[in-house]
């Protein structure tokens, strides 16, 4: 049986247990692309739970059209809606970041959401608006800051810090201690060792392996990773 957890309302980091939330509320997911599916697929297992509509702020044409039934509506909608209202961004860039702000401005509170089939180790802790994959593992002591997203199948290991708005992709390892930086990007099947930094802004290819700390705004790729280009404006 699919048994979905919900974490409402917390701005801060806060313990999983502490503010897990069965009651029933409405979704909003930011976003309107092909990611969007799959978190609409998973949020709408939760009995109860009601996907209001995808929220697009890109292109305005695609709005007052459906997405498997559900409306899609311009980021301005959001500032219409209901206090019961929570939002999850399904956007795999770390440019949600701007998104997400718009729609704070405009009053959306946020979720994070936990695929059933994920294990979080109960001293981990998770921020508001995080979206854990199906098959994650969260290590012991690991933090994951507020609107990252673990997709599907990563490994996060103990006392790993993932910091607001980082995008680990699916299939990663990330060793224990290891740290990824705000807005940071693993590329899919990458492998993160342990007690490495993962600098602010930066990007790691899909299937590089990261043997040094990585610098501020960069993206490395390669077994070993090494430096590609300048990536002044993150992934
Ligand atoms: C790293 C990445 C962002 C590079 O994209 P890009 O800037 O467009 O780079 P290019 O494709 O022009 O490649 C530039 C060079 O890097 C190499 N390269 C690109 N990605 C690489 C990777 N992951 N590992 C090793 N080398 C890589 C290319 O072969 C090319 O080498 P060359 O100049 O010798 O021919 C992209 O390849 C990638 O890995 N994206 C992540 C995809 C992902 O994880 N998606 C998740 C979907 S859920």
């Amino acid at each position: 049986m699919i048994f979905l957890t919900f974490l409402f309302g917390a701005s801060n980091l806060r313990a999983r247990t502490s503010i897990q939330d069965m009651k029933l509320r409405k979704l909003v997911i930011l976003g309107a692309g092909g990611f969007a599916d799959e978190v609409a697929s998973i949020a709408s297992d939760v009995p109860g739970v009601e996907i209001d509509a995808f929220v697009e702020a890109i292109d305005k044409n695609r709005c007052g059209t459906h997405r498997t039934g559900v409306p899609i509506v311009w980021i301005d909608a959001v500032s219409e809606m209901s206090n019961d209202v929570r939002g999850i961004c399904a956007v795999g860039t770390t440019r949600r970041h701007n998104f997400i702000q718009s729609a704070a401005e405009r009053g959306l509170q946020f979720t994070t959401i936990v695929h059933p089939t994920a294990v979080v180790a109960s001293t981990a802790v998770l921020g508001t608006g995080v979206f854990i994959g199906a098959g994650v593992v969260v290590g012991a002591r690991s933090q994951v800051g507020n609107h990252s997203l673990i997709n599907r199948g990563c490994l996060i290991g103990h006392h790993v810090i993932v910091r607001d708005f980082a995008t680990i992709g699916p299939g990663s390892n990330v060793g224990g201690y290891a740290r990824i930086g705000h807005r940071a990007y693993i590329g899919m099947g990458a492998v993160v060792l342990d007690r490495m930094e993962v600098g602010d802004m930066s990007a790691v290819g899909a299937g590089s392996v990261v043997t040094r700390n990585v610098q501020s705004s960069v993206l490395v790729v390669g077994s070993p990773a090494r430096f590609s280009r300048d990536l002044p404006e993150g992934m």
